[in-house]
């Protein structure tokens, strides 16, 4: 067979894999990228990020018609929803973006190979599955294959009714009953969605609370818009088994038995159980194992401060590796990395990860949150201003919510910035900024912030932290 020769190979074309290709190409690599699906994008774009952003928006906005917009003094008759017109447009978008990232191999020269990659040496990639057996030869190989959805121990997805976030965002009528396992990010967002088109939603967490890793603080302000909204939680909950065939509306759905907190047992019915207890890192067939890569105890490919693995010229980017599962991270170590292998000094700050839940109002912050500090016996000071106050949240009707911030004590520069409220996931991007440049509070609230906008709040947060809001 004959092989054909780049300078970076990469397995795997989600956020990580893609972006590094293109840094890679622009520096003058001769890169191919090998992607088992048959459309490029990854998990993000295919089935996460990008298809979930398309049915939040969609159904917001069926939410407003329908709730939203007398208070305007709109009126547009009784608001009905297309199910398959919504997925379709969820589809196109999806394809359009997909189809994007094939335009921009092109225009980059990037070769891509559908297939398995399999690392058969270092410096040696077999594709297979594809159309056409491969033989790929690499000074470097970058292995950037991404995450799955966790099953329940002992309790397998059937993609029908015990469902992961992939076929919860195609369900081809609205169940009824919607049992979500899991309150963290993917459980809200997708138990958003569902609840707007009509679906009575159970969350079942074995946590206290919801969304672990924010502040404690604004997850109890997001608990008690999401409560308004109509999720019904069961916090302490574990579960312990679920019978198919049997519960919900239909009678053929789902049983789900669990232990509350108290240690009682709980059955709850539904049409249909959304399994979003976490992702886990996937690297299946990719060769890295027997090819003599090391991995973490949690199945994570180790990778140093430039993304080397134990094994010379093999690296690791993104979900597969330790860190955020988040897109951004994964894209920004492609950057580092493709310019690393250039000879330059690429580098992330993973103290600077924007963290944003699209549910609404949305969830965003960058840093610490107040617990965190509390816990590592920081000594900080605090600033919060609430949209109820911000002229322009007021002008759009949308008030819920609030900014803070908490700032070193002594050098006053940013711990952490929590939003929570409209459209967060923008007013987060100037805090993230302002962390990479390593930025104080008075620096957030002496820049000038366009008047009238949700950023506002930022500054008089910010303002707040020095003890002196103008509008408050
Ligand atoms: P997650 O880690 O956010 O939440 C999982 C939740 O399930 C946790 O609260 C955990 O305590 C709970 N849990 C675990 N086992 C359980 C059990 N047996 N019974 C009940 N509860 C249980 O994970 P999720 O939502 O599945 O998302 C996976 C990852 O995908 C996220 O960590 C995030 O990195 C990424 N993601 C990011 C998004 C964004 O940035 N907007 C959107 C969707 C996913």
């Amino acid at each position: 067979m004959a092989e054909a020769q780049f300078d970076v190979v990469v397995l795997g074309a989600g956020p990580g894999g893609y972006i590094c290709a293109i840094r890679a190409a622009q520096l003058g690599m001769r890169v191919a990228v090998v992607e088992k699906a048959p459309s490029l994008g990854g998990t993000c774009l295919n089935v996460g990020c990008i298809p979930s952003k398309a049915l939040l928006e969609s159904t917001e906005i069926y939410h407003l018609a329908k709730e939203g917009m007398a208070q305007h003094g709109v009126s547009v008759g009784e608001a009905k929803m297309d199910l398959k017109a919504l997925l379709g447009r969820k589809d196109k978008v999806v394809s359009s973006l997909t189809q994007g990232v094939a335009g921009l191999f092109k225009k980059n020269k990037i070769t891509a190979f559908q297939g398995v990659g399999r690392i058969a040496a270092p410096g040696q990639v077999e594709v297979a599955g594809g159309a056409k057996a491969e033989r790929l030869s690499a000074k470097h190989i970058v292995i950037a294959t991404g995450s799955e959805p966790f099953p329940l121990p002992g309790i397998p997805f059937d993609g029908k009714r015990i469902v992961s976030s992939t076929e919860a965002l195609s369900f081809d009528k609205v169940p009824k009953q919607l049992v979500v396992i899991g309150a963290g990010v993917i459980g809200l967002e997708l138990g958003s969605v569902w609840l707007r088109l009509g679906a009575e939603v159970t969350v079942v967490e074995m946590l206290p609370g919801l969304l672990s890793g924010v502040d404690e603080q604004m997850g109890r302000a997001a608990l008690r818009i999401f409560t308004k909204q109509g999720f019904k939680f069961h916090f302490g909950t574990k579960v312990t088994g679920i019978k198919t065939g049997t519960g919900g509306n239909s009678g053929a759905g789902v049983q789900v038995t669990c232990t509350d907190a108290e240690g009682k047992a709980l059955q709850l019915a539904g049409d249909a159980a959304l399994v979003a207890v976490g992702r886990r890192p996937y690297a299946e067939g990719s060769g890295a194992k027997e090819a003599g890569v090391a991995f973490d105890p949690k199945g994570r490919i180790v990778v140093d401060a430039q993304w080397r693995t134990n094994v010379p010229g093999i690296y690791a980017i993104g979900d597969v590796t330790p860190g955020a599962m988040l897109a951004h991270k994964a894209m920004d170590e492609g950057i580092a990395l493709a310019e690393r292998l250039a000879g330059q000094a690429g580098h992330v700050n993973y103290d600077a990860v924007p963290w944003i839940i699209y549910t609404s109002p949305e969830i965003a912050w960058v840093g610490q949150g107040e617990d965190q500090l509390k816990a590592s016996g920081a000594s900080y000071k605090t600033g919060s201003y609430p949209f109820s106050a911000n002229p322009r949240a007021r002008t759009l009707g949308e008030t819920d919510g609030m900014v803070k911030i908490m700032a070193d004590a002594r050098t006053d520069r940013l711990l952490g910035v929590m939003v929570i409220g409209p459209r967060a996931g923008d007013v987060i991007a100037e805090a993230a900024i302002a962390f990479e440049f390593g930025a104080s509070a008075e620096d957030l609230a002496r820049s000038m912030h366009a008047h009238p906008t949700l950023s506002e709040a930022v500054k008089e947060a910010a303002l707040g932290v020095a003890g002196r809001m103008l509008h408050m």
